[in-house]
């Protein structure tokens, strides 16, 4: 449960708020790389309550800019791409691709040099990497870049795709942080045929759906062990990490050849937020996978619905004896999401003893935001962190054996 004021803080992310103030003191995956074309449209992206513009230039680099042009505010998703530049169509000014306004057409030549001095474009520093842009939104100079394992993989060994779902950001990141869910809202999927039972990642969490959880602390946020016990007496432990402010390292099973996720919120604004999933293969390309594979990989929670639809719930299936009716795992997640209907009231909530990864990451990010000063790193951020170690794990081991000493 939180005050009423606490969820205010934690939930508001425009410019100005003391959340958005420290998210953007992360680097913000922005849109998918290959969203935007060499010489193509410029792209509409919003974040934190901000409009920008992307786009690529014909010699691939990458522009990030505010969303209205310079001149009188017009989009420049209109603009024309050419030249290395985006060039407003309604009076022409034209930007290129660093920022710089390079051509004022309307200004009589007399005074045009010294116009295109004066005139200041808001840009952004962006960074291609793991198939997204990503964005710096935080002032000054850049902070720490999160190289994760994937961040610098090969084509094909690492996929990312995300759905724009109407919700606040962090009530995607509290189901992406919830273990217990698992067994339940997702049972639909679960194996119960011998012959493949514990072919998916999910199967065994239907032995015990009241995990128990430890924790680890980190610079960078925490690992969580949801413990679960089987029949046989061994444990079955799904060991999260969860890295600030967004991102969910989600067990899977298999170890370090098979393909691991990852899973980010990333506000949109306070009502909307772009809910990604990066899957990567340390050893292999990636291979097609119909859990993941579906729908438009920039948006694939287009279409869903509201709530009048019941975000595409099929009552027939519920009625015929499935747990949820939706045609995918991500559905679920995605309906959920959107079915607290705008930004729950914490101070209303009665939480159980699975909520405790939740109440944790909560008060983490609560103190991130008390303790940040501007200008300066988050706390835990002013140190080097080994971003590339970070993965989570999926194991059955002996009741005596601890998580802790499972190798990374
Ligand atoms: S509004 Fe863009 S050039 Fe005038
Ligand atoms: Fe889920």
């Amino acid at each position: 449960m939180l005050t009423t004021e606490e969820n205010e803080l934690l939930t508001r992310v425009g410019p100005g708020t003391k959340m958005g103030t420290v998210l953007r003191q992360f680097w913000i995956p922005a849109v998918r790389s290959a969203l935007l074309k060499a010489g193509g449209s410029p792209e509409r992206v919003r974040l934190l309550g901000q409009d920008f513009v992307a786009f690529r230039a014909a010699d691939g680099r990458v522009g990030f800019f505010d969303e209205a042009c310079p001149h009188r505010g017009v989009s420049l998703s209109l603009a024309r791409n050419h030249d290395c530049s985006l060039q407003c169509i309604y009076h022409g000014w034209k930007i290129d691709v660093s920022g710089k306004v390079v051509d004022i057409p309307t200004e009589p030549e007399a005074t045009r040099g010294e116009l295109i001095e004066r005139v200041k474009v808001a840009r952004y520093p962006v960074r291609e990497a793991g198939t997204i842009i990503w964005v710096w939104l935080g002032g000054s100079t850049p902070g720490d870049f999160p190289a994760f394992a994937w961040t610098d993989f090969p084509e094909g060994h690492v996929k990312s795709q995300l759905g724009i779902v109407r919700t606040n950001w962090l009530t995607g990141l509290e189901g992406q942080l919830d273990s217990a869910h698992v067994g339940i809202l997702h049972s639909d999927w679960v194996n119960r045929e011998p012959s493949n039972f514990g072919n998916s990642n999910i199967d065994h969490t239907i032995f015990d759906l009241a995990p128990r959880f430890e924790f680890e602390e980190q610079p960078y946020g925490y690992r969580e062990a949801a413990i679960r016990s089987m029949p046989d007496g061994t444990s079955y432990v799904r060991v999260r990490e969860f890295c600030l402010p967004w991102y969910s390292y989600i067990p899977q099973k298999g170890g370090r050849t098979a393909m691991q996720l990852m899973t980010m919120s990333i506000p949109i604004d306070d009502e909307w937020a772009a809910q990604w999933d990066i899957r990567y293969n340390l050893v292999q390309p990636l291979g097609h996978n119909p859990m993941f594979d579906y729908g438009d990989p920039n948006d694939g929670a287009r279409g869903i619905g509201g709530i009048e639809t019941r975000f595409g719930q099929d009552r027939a299936k519920v009625n015929g004896g499935k747990w949820a009716g939706f045609p995918s795992v991500r559905h679920e997640d995605f309906a959920i999401a959107m079915a607290t209907l705008g930004i729950p009231d914490r101070s209303r909530e009665q939480l159980s003893s699975s909520d405790i990864s939740i109440v944790r990451a909560r008060r983490l990010l609560l103190k991130t935001a008390r303790e940040h000063v501007d200008g300066n790193p988050p706390p835990g951020f002013e140190r080097k962190i080994d971003w590339g170690s970070i993965r989570s794990l999926a194991e059955i081991i002996p009741a005596e054996v601890g998580w802790r000493t499972l190798p990374k």
